[in-house]
């Protein structure tokens, strides 16, 4: 889960790598470090913390032809100077930056020891850059050679990866990939191109970009670009054109969390503005002809296929949503089932590897996704964009709202009658009427050890989705589960004073919140009619509004502990490893 990146162009600087790199930062930012290749050197400045600290610009050339950049979030080896990106061979004329998993690394490793190589870290990444000066030793570094190369060190590892390669002396660099993602961006004054793990690095740039497929290799250089096949046959490929939201909003806070919940009002109008009907009729047809849906995602994106599991169930259709990375022990997908994969990122594995394996046992896929682009709307027969924009935070926020937006407007599509159009104003207002009562209650809760979540029917993912918040952000552990499970076990936990926020979204809440404030409990409700106040409205209205509650509550106990709000700590926006 790592950021990589590769420029190519007349004029590269430390700056422009840094400046793109740091819009990657989301992937990983426990360790960073650029190369820069002049043609007579290859210069290399990396360590570990963010890229501002990891990287000194000054020790770099202020000018070359190729850079290479990366950004860590460490699988194999401590984050430390040593296992930052970028890697080299032994004679640091190849330099090598990798986003994935290198499964074979210890026997290569082992094996290119034995002929003498020398290796100065722990990654797995190290064995790229020995394979690659290993099978060019005593050949020619032309560009035949090195794609031969490429083709062989290929065939010798197992894993996933994005691999980005830049040699001394070529004016090019190269690029291959397995299951991680690698896309090529193309600079339209013709003089400067990228390669990235994600559009998002090179999208103030350019808003054309190719994505690579599996086995396949490409090079860049800074007016063309070629993609070569698994047998190195040229492919004719033209650069599709994105769209990406990347408006600043009016409401520019101290940490992007913040802006990003307080912008949920605009991404719903967005969506209730772009979202295409035609798409999302499409996809409520395929639930429609299928027998049985399956929701899978993980996280955030979980609780909001929960939701969405709930909402398609009072339209009448048989749904239910599983973790990802559980798909395989709880599901039989078959011709009968359409697989819709949910996801933010587009990229996380584990979802990714969920539809693969739905596909292959011949259930239909669809993806309901944010960043366009990226491998899961590529590898789903059909999907729908949620338009919440760039979310540069870890958290999810404003994407859980237009997820499950998404799934009310299809439950409404279904037969369901569902007013949404008055919910970005209903968010709006939670906002305000709630932040004062937040930040004071926020305070209260600074030195808590755990807290429960209750909820029931659509405030049940809300429930798991506070939790997770509360325990990513302001590191504070938490349970969120429906109240009517708590008699069977959890009870035992409470004690005098535990905190336990009530989503009392009706009568039957107020009595299990009865029988746990007698054990001790302190009971915060979160309703239409109490201090913590919700506007009246439908059941999505409701639900979306007490998880804005949610989210302003991690966000500012978070802000009291002094927590890293952005970047909490061994967390990565997208997680593209299994
Ligand atoms: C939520 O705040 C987290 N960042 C995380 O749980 C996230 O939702 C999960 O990793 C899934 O990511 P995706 O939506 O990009 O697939």
């Amino acid at each position: 889960m790592c950021g990589i990146i590769g420029i190519t162009g007349n004029k590269v600087n430390p700056e422009k790598a840094i400046n793109m790199l740091s819009r990657l930062d989301y992937r990983g930012y426990d360790s960073a470090g650029i190369a820069l290749n002049t043609g007579e050197r290859v210069e290399i400045e990396k360590g570990k913390g963010k890229i501002q600290q990891a990287i000194n610009k000054e020790k770099l050339p202020n000018r070359s032809e190729v850079a290479l950049s990366h950004t860590r979030w460490s699988t194999h080896g401590e984050p430390s100077q040593e296992n930052a990106h970028p890697h080299t061979d032994c004679e640091g004329e190849i330099a090598v930056v990798h986003n994935g998993i290198i499964h074979n690394h210890d026997e290569l490793k082992e094996k290119l020891e034995k002929k003498g190589h020398e290796f100065c870290s722990d990654t797995d990444t190290e064995v790229i850059p020995h394979l690659i000066e290993e099978r060019l030793n005593g050949r020619e570094k032309n560009r035949k050679e090195v794609l031969k190369t490429i083709k062989k060190v290929k065939e010798q590892i197992k894993g996933e990866y994005a691999v980005v390669v830049s040699l001394k002396g070529r004016k090019e660099l190269y690029g291959f990939k397995k299951d991680s993602p690698l896309c090529i961006g193309i600079n339209p004054d013709g003089e400067e191109n990228y390669f990235s793990s994600d559009i998002y690095s090179f999208s103030h740039l350019t808003n054309q970009s190719i994505a690579l497929e599996d086995g396949e290799k490409a090079l860049i250089t800074p007016k063309g670009y070629q993609i070569y096949n698994g047998s190195l046959q040229k492919i004719n490929r033209q650069p599709e054109k994105f769209e990406w939201n990347q408006e600043k909003t009016n409401k520019e806070e101290e940490h992007h969390m913040l802006s990003e919940i307080k912008e949920q009002p605009e991404a719903v109008k967005r969506l209730l503005k772009k979202q295409n009907e035609e798409g999302l009729g499409r996809l409520t047809q395929l639930i429609k002809n299928h027998e049985r849906t399956v929701l899978t995602a993980s996280g955030t994106s979980y609780h909001a296929s929960l939701l969405g599991a709930h909402l398609l169930q009072d339209a009448g259709r048989e749904t239910q949503a599983i973790i990802a990375s559980e798909y395989q022990n709880y599901i039989k997908p078959g011709e009968k089932t359409l697989t819709i994969g949910v996801s933010q990122s587009g990229e996380t594995m584990d979802v990714v590897k969920a539809l693969k394996h739905a596909e292959q046992r011949n259930s239909t896929t669809s993806s309901i996704v944010n960043v366009p682009k990226t491998t899961i709307p590529r590898k789903t027969q059909h999907s729908v964009k949620i338009h919440a924009g760039q979310e540069i935070a870890v958290a999810s926020t404003k994407t859980f709202t237009n997820q499950v937006t998404t799934f009310a407007r299809i439950s409404n599509q279904l037969g369901e009658q569902k007013n949404i159009k008055k919910l970005p104003i209903k968010i709006e207002k939670t906002i305000n009427k709630n932040e004062e009562t937040i930040k004071d209650l926020s305070k209260q809760l600074k030195e808590e050890k755990h807290i429960y979540i209750i909820g029931e029917g659509p405030t049940y993912p809300i429930a798991r989705e506070i939790a997770l918040k509360l325990k990513e952000i302001p590191y504070i552990h938490a349970e969120g589960m429906m109240g009517g499970e708590l008699k069977h076990g959890t009870l035992a936990l409470i004690e005098n004073n535990t905190p336990v926020i009530s989503l009392r979204t009706n009568d039957k809440m107020l009595k299990t919140e009865e029988e746990i404030r007698s054990k001790g409990a302190k009971i915060i409700p979160i309703s239409t009619e109490t201090e913590l106040e919700i506007p009246e409205g439908n059941k999505i209205e409701k639900a979306l509004c007490t998880n804005t509650i949610g989210q302003l509550l991690s966000y500012y106990t978070a802000k009291e502990r002094n927590c890293p709000i952005d970047r909490p700590r061994n967390l990565a926006k997208a997680v593209t490893v299994q």
